[in-house]
């Protein structure tokens, strides 16, 4: 091995405001793969993250929920650091931009930049809320189609014809957030001169840090032409304020990627090994990698190293951009069950299945990944189960009866070992490459090589005959010894499977240059089972529970989450009588209100509606723990809502609440007198 690397990677930062759900997931193993490769291989490798806190969708779910924006991050962050822990994504360091060392970084490289002459400041008219005294980024302003006349379509581009258009094109412009009538006004902003940069950003966008199909979208931009990037937002804003520019604030955009930096510094302050300038100063000859997702390609590849260099420090090695995640062929579906939650994923399945499933799926490309879930059944099935951990449990056991459990000197096989050995190289060049695909195919060859030649000696019927024993230890041992080196090549996917690996060979962290020796004359630990199979029940169960997360959602029991959503329901654009009249609401009594075995957060109400009886389902448990308590209450009820299969069965409608969540869900009634199945107008 040549001599050990200097190398800081990071993720993409997640939005303080929401959960990690299984496409967030892809990235974050990708890159701990790649990270626990190279620490594996003794090189220095440093893996930083952070939560990206600041900008108004934080400001404006904070203020929803009740709480300051510095408990809701504070709150997201706990939440995160477990779900990644809870995955094996193993950072040395998670930290928020919302920091004092990002607060530091941010205000540095804008002043550099300000005094070199790259910032300048012009007035930028825009919609403001006058109800709520902000400007309206264009997420948070609705209105009608210019082009089609669509309702209820975003500030820039239409969900109905792919139009997209500038915010002030909007026919009755509405604020999403308070629902008034925004108006034009003027404010001064402040931009970044990327202009002054094209030169630079051409040579190093083909200077090999960008995949080709990346470099290549980044060439049609540069051709285009580069633009001044608005840096600036005004109070109130939750982020750092501008320096000498009271009331002025950064973007958030500006400070996020400064977030990298921020994280690493703070670690260097527990990691006195570390020295901050030797991975950032200009002259840094370590490496500096960048996962990320292709949706944000143009912050990374041009805004960033613009930064970097006008501010003078050094620039990425290189971006690592993937693609993104789709279940089962199609993007992910709150109503099929496929919008996942690390966490509801993590309540159900081992997370190795997952890091295993998409390692053996990602090669070096930008091409979306497909969980299909009955894929994943059947190759984590039949290669960690059938084929890894099957050698250990077929050899240990004779080990452990015929010699004690002392694993003897032997290679009854040297060819075989000698194919493993020779592998290695091949398997270390793809996960550099990350080409996890092809690592995980050359392994899984391994596997089918070693798995055949036991079968071929069976030492199960050798051991049946007199005289066999040494021949048995033998096969075992080299067996064993097999399955370790194939622990070895796993370990950046599998580390908990290398762990109990170890514990069983009573050995200490295996690394990569542990592929060079056998063990031998070597005493193991008992054998337990170091990995089971999946049960597609398990599968069933979780597509459920993230059919109840939605179905909890539905009723209001989950504050809505995601930058691009409204924070404080605004009033909807008017509908006229004839679709309103469309909703079957009625009065519907409930006769009866149960707990439901396995679900977290939905009773089963049976509804009397005059006529008939309906079963629904309602995520309203938070609240009433006690559902006796319902059982002869009169509620609303939407009776011509489609039915949705659910794994506890068929819900029919959906009885109506109000509220933020949790415990405060409230429940409608109708006044005394109401009779079920009345309908309501
Ligand atoms: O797209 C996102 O989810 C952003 N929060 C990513 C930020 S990455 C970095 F630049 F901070
Ligand atoms: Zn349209």
């Amino acid at each position: 091995m040549s001599e050990a690397r200097q190398i800081l990677v990071t993720s993409a930062l997640p939005y303080a405001n929401g959960s990690i759900h299984l496409g967030h997931m892809l990235e974050y193993i990708q890159t701990d793969m790649w990270v626990r490769f190279q620490k594996l291989r003794g090189n220095q490798c440093v893996y930083v993250c952070a939560d990206d806190a600041h900008g108004s969708a934080i400001m404006l779910r904070a203020e929803k929920e009740g709480i300051t924006p510095e408990q809701l991050i504070a709150n997201v962050q706990a939440e995160h650091s477990a779900d990644f822990a809870d995955f094996l994504v193993d950072f040395d360091n998670f930290h928020s931009t919302h920091s004092e060392e990002n607060r530091h970084f941010a205000g540095l490289i804008y002043t550099r930049l300000r005094d070199a002459g790259h910032i300048a400041t012009r007035s930028v008219t825009q919609y403001f809320d006058p109800e709520k005294g902000m400007f309206l980024a264009d997420r948070f302003i609705k209105g009608t189609c210019p082009k089609c006349g669509a309702e209820d379509q975003y500030g820039d581009n239409c969900e109905k014809c792919g139009a997209t258009y500038e915010p002030t094109e909007l026919k009755d412009p509405r604020s999403a957030i308070s629902g008034a009538t925004p108006v034009l006004r003027e404010s001064k902003h402040f931009f970044f001169k990327l202009p002054d940069f094209e030169a630079m950003l051409k040579e190093w966008t083909r200077s090999g840090a960008l995949q080709e199909s990346v470099a290549n979208k980044i060439a049609e931009w540069l051709d285009a032409g580069l633009q001044e990037w608005d840096i600036s937002r005004d109070a109130p804003y939750f982020g750092f304020e501008i320096p000498d520019e009271p009331g002025k604030y950064f973007y958030v955009w500006l400070d996020a990627p400064v977030g990298y930096m921020a994280s690493f510094a703070n670690l260097c302050k527990r990691r006195p090994e570390l020295d901050f300038d030797a991975f950032w100063g200009k002259d840094s000859e370590a490496e500096l990698y960048h996962f990320i997702g292709k949706d944000i390609i143009n912050f990374h590849a041009l805004f960033w190293p613009a930064m970097l260099e006008g501010a003078g420090y050094r620039k990425p090695t290189a971006l690592n951009v993937h693609g993104y995640l789709t279940v089962n062929g199609q993007k992910m579906s709150k109503s099929r069950g496929t919008f996942i939650k690390a966490r509801t994923y993590l309540e159900h399945l081992n997370p190795e299945y997952l890091r295993y499933y998409y390692a053996s799926k990602l090669s070096r490309g930008v091409d979306d990944l497909d969980l299909n879930l009955e894929d994943f059944v059947q190759k984590v099935n039949s290669d960690l189960v059938g084929k890894v951990v099957n050698i250990a449990s077929r050899c240990a056991g004779f080990i452990h009866k015929g010699n004690g459990g002392v694993l003897v000197e032997a290679n009854p096989e040297p060819e075989l070992w000698a194919a493993f050995q020779n592998a290695a190289p091949s398997i270390a060049e793809a996960y550099e490459a990350r080409d996890f695909a092809r690592a995980m195919r050359e392994i899984m060859a391994l596997a089918d090589r070693a798995n055949a030649w036991i079968a071929d000696k069976a030492p199960w019927a050798l051991n049946k005959q007199e005289g066999k024993q040494a021949e048995v230890q033998a096969i075992c041992a080299l067996g064993v010894n097999l399955f370790r080196q194939l622990v070895i090549l796993l370990k950046p996917v599998l580390p908990k499977l290398a762990e109990a690996t170890e514990a069983f060979l009573n050995v200490a962290p295996l690394t990569w240059a542990d592929l060079a020796t056998p063990l031998a004359n070597h005493p193991l630990n008992a054998f337990t089972p170091l990995m089971t199979r999946i049960e597609p029940a398990k599968i069933e169960a979780m597509v459920e529970a993230s059919k109840e997360d939605l179905a909890a959602a539905e009723t209001g029991s989950s504050p809505k989450q995601g930058n691009g959503e409204l924070l404080k329901e605004p009033l909807a654009p008017q509908i006229n009588f004839d679709a309103f009249a469309a909703v079957d609401l009625r009065i519907a009594l409930i006769e009866k209100a149960e707990l439901v075995e396995g679900a977290e957060k939905l009773l089963r109400l049976t509804l009397d509606i005059g006529d008939e009886k309906r079963n629904v389902f309602s995520g309203i448990k938070s609240a009433y723990p006690n559902p006796a308590e319902l059982e002869g209450r009169l509620t609303l009820y939407v009776a011509n809502l489609a039915p949705r299969k659910m794994k506890f069965g068929v819900s029919e409608g959906m009885v109506l609440a109000a509220g933020p969540g949790g415990k405060e869900i409230f429940l409608l009634s109708p006044d005394a007198g109401a009779k079920p199945g009345q309908r309501v107008m």
